[in-house]
């Protein structure tokens, strides 16, 4: 094993989340600023340093670390090293728990990180197939959303079983991201969702593919360079999620103020009950004066992506 890195990215859900997993599309986009890098060096033990959990890979065990602890055995396994000792060091400014994919970038970079020690070469598709045994193990029903994002490094049309497909971001337009400064479990607010379906299934399908729609129609709105019918659509899905139970007082006050400080759109990103929201501002001034309301307003962190970045031409 020779010394190496993989490196991935944080991932915004532009439109699309919860009824990705029941099929419906979503758009997503990796922020390349916000990044998370994993690194191994030849060591005697098997070790792991980061700030989601340092010890042993043995004592990983039972930890929040554990997903991804199986994850690095699999993997020695693969390469017939599962003696071979390491040091894994996770450098990441994804915060935790925020909708932002941290798991998914996490088993990403870690994937990347032990491919390129051990000189193989990775595919996508085989990338993917790890990361969602990974994403499976932490979060029980993942749609393979997070894990196809943070790879990525475009903007992606994704369909739940489906090759992730880039997809073309209009030259103008700045997204907000504001943190709640709230954790929220990606497997908690699945689960409920699924609860809800049981609960009230007529309802509940309806959202989803109320979600489904807004999706597609978010899609001809990049498409056609139009953000105003993109920050409508992006309205539509924040209030099917509110329907589906995912949203809550602190995403609302925040998505409010967004509102009425002239965002265009704005919404929840990720599983919600907590982590991160987002507002589509017309430019990047705009952005900066949503930025200061969604702090005045209690968010512990903000970000702003600009479209153009992401343009191709
Ligand atoms: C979580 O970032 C996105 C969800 O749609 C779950 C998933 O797609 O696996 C809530």
């Amino acid at each position: 094993m020779k010394n190496a890195s993989g490196e991935s990215f944080a991932k915004i859900i532009l439109i699309g989340e919860h009824a990705v997993v029941y099929g419906q599309p979503a758009i997503a986009l990796p922020v390349k600023s916000i990044r998370l890098t994993a690194t191994l060096t030849a060591d005697s033990d098997q070790r792991i340093q980061s700030s989601f959990y340092a010890g042993s890979l043995h004592g990983a065990a039972n930890t929040n670390f554990a997903g991804i602890a199986d994850l690095i055995s699999a993997l020695l396994k693969h390469f017939h090293a599962s003696k071979q000792g390491f040091l894994l060091t996770i450098d990441s400014a994804l915060p935790p728990e925020r909708g932002m994919g941290s798991s998914a970038a996490c088993a990403t970079a870690v994937v990347r990180a032990f491919y390129a020690a051990f000189d193989a070469p990775l595919s996508r598709a085989q990338l993917l197939e790890w990361t969602a045994t990974s994403e499976h193990a932490i979060h029980g029903n993942p749609s393979g959303l997070d894990a196809a994002t943070t790879s990525a490094d475009r903007p992606q049309w994704f369909v739940k079983g489906q090759a992730p497909v880039p997809i073309q971001f209009p030259k103008n337009g700045t997204l907000v991201i504001a943190d709640t400064g709230i954790a929220g479990q990606t497997k908690i607010a699945v689960a409920s969702v699924a609860d809800h379906l049981a609960t009230d299934p007529a309802q509940t399908d309806a959202s989803i593919e109320a979600i489904g729609m807004a999706t597609v129609f978010a899609a001809k709105a990049l498409a056609e360079d139009d953000l105003l019918a993109l920050g409508e659509q992006m309205d539509q899905a924040q209030t099917q999620l509110k329907a589906l139970g995912v949203s809550n007082e602190a995403l609302d006050r925040l998505i409010q103020s967004a509102k009425q400080n002239g965002a265009l759109g704005a919404k929840l990103t990720g599983s919600g009950q907590g982590g991160c929201m987002i507002a589509l501002a017309t430019d990047p001034t705009h952005a900066a004066h949503i930025r200061r309301a969604l702090r005045d307003a209690g968010a512990t962190a903000t970000w702003q992506y600009d479209f153009g970045e992401e343009r191709t031409n």
